[in-house]
């Protein structure tokens, strides 16, 4: 099967490439990333010269790009390309409309046109906005986006909808919790929080930090993609959690003890502004119908992951420093490997 993942080197598509070379041996894989500030080969270089994957440098949201890409034949995409983090759609979110909005219509019109037949959407449980204590969505739930990252996000899911009712595209949808593992940048909290802790700096918590996340590990996310490609039925939503919430505060603080920190790093600053307060969803759906269940625990995942980035401390100052954005100029650029050259 011939599948192309958008935003593969990114932190979930990166995990996801990786598990699919190592575990699914009939998929051929070619990745489209645009390689913005979060694009990161070096997550992939391990397996760059694999026969079964190529990587093209391509804006999602670039119709004449992304219409020849899709002309080379795909059975399949797997369409995680996007602005991803909240406080930066708080300073600008015109990229978050161009990239996740108007990006997943090009992508949608090209599987349309190439008659691709099959298509995951990979949204988020933030299109639900933030849950009431002791309630959690199931995929009836309401959107109710509170954030310009989450609208432009259920903004893509809308789009998607339309296109499966008009034109009975085989997509489906999935809605999962906040992921954390190996090749996270290090702006989002898990990793921002280990990267500060080794440099013994302060960890910056919004408000009270008793906002809650029901972490799944990247692993068991990426699982959970290759079922809903294998198994998920078109048009049909999927919310994907491990049913482990935690506050904010507890997460940094089983971080610093894993680290040997000290809790004195803990540093409370003014809280985001429209920050949810609690994502939890009912996954039910997708457990009964797919057979998936998370295999990581909280505890274990999250010691993995400091783990992880201990061992993999000069690629974490690699993403602090910028330095990891000239490997695609000397592994790619340099050697011709450009979309002008990419179907030989
Ligand atoms: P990420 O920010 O780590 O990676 C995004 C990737 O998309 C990068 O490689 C970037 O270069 C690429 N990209 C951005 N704009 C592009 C464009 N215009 N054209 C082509 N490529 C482009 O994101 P992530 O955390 O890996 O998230 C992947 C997907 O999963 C996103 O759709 C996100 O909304 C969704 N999601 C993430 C989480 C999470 O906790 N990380 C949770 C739920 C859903
Ligand atoms: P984040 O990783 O940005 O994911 P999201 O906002 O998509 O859930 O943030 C996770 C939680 O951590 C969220 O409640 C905001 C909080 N947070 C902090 O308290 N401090 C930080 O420096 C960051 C980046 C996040």
């Amino acid at each position: 099967m011939k599948v192309l993942v958008t935003g593969g080197a990114g932190f979930i598509g990166s995990n996801l490439i990786h598990l699919m070379l190592a575990e699914a041996p009939d998929l051929e894989i070619t990745n489209l990333d645009k390689l913005t500030y979060a694009g990161n080969l070096e997550n992939l270089a391990d397996v760059a010269d694999s026969s079964r994957y190529r990587f093209v440098q391509a804006d999602v949201a670039d119709a004449n790009a992304v219409d020849r890409i899709l002309a080379d034949g795909f059975d399949a995409v797997l369409h995680l390309a996007a602005e991803t983090h909240v406080d930066r759609s708080l300073e600008d979110a015109a990229p978050f409309l161009r990239t996740n909005v108007l990006g997943t219509q090009v992508l949608l019109e090209a599987v349309r046109r190439h008659g691709v037949k099959r298509m995951v959407h990979i949204s988020t449980d933030e299109v639900y906005g933030s849950a009431p204590p002791d309630a959690s969505f199931d995929e009836s739930a309401a959107l109710l986006p509170s954030s310009p990252y989450s609208a432009s996000k259920a903004a893509a899911d809308l789009l998607v909808f339309s296109y499966v009712h008009t034109f009975g595209l085989p997509v489906v949808i999935l809605r999962c919790t906040n992921n954390y593992g190996p090749y996270q940048f290090p702006e989002k909290l898990i990793p921002l929080m280990i990267a500060n802790a080794l440099e013994d700096r302060p960890l910056p918590v919004y408000g009270d930090g008793l906002q809650a996340r029901d972490w799944i590990h990247v692993e068991d996310y990426s699982r959970a993609i290759l079922a809903a490609l294998r198994a998920g039925r078109a048009g049909e939503i999927y919310n994907v959690s491990a049913g482990r919430p935690r506050t904010n505060l507890e997460v940094i603080r089983t971080l610093l003890a894993l680290l040997g920190k000290p809790e004195s790093l803990i540093t409370f600053v003014q809280d985001r502004p429209g920050h949810d307060r609690r994502y939890a969803l009912d996954s039910s759906k997708f457990r009964d119908e797919l057979g998936w269940a998370a295999r990581r625990s909280f505890e274990e995942g999250l010691a993995a992951t400091v783990e992880w980035n201990r061992a993999n401390a000069a690629w974490l100052e690699r993403c602090r420093s910028g330095a990891y954005r000239d490997y695609y100029q000397r592994h790619y650029v340099d050697r011709g490997k450009t979309l002008a050259s990419w179907q030989g």
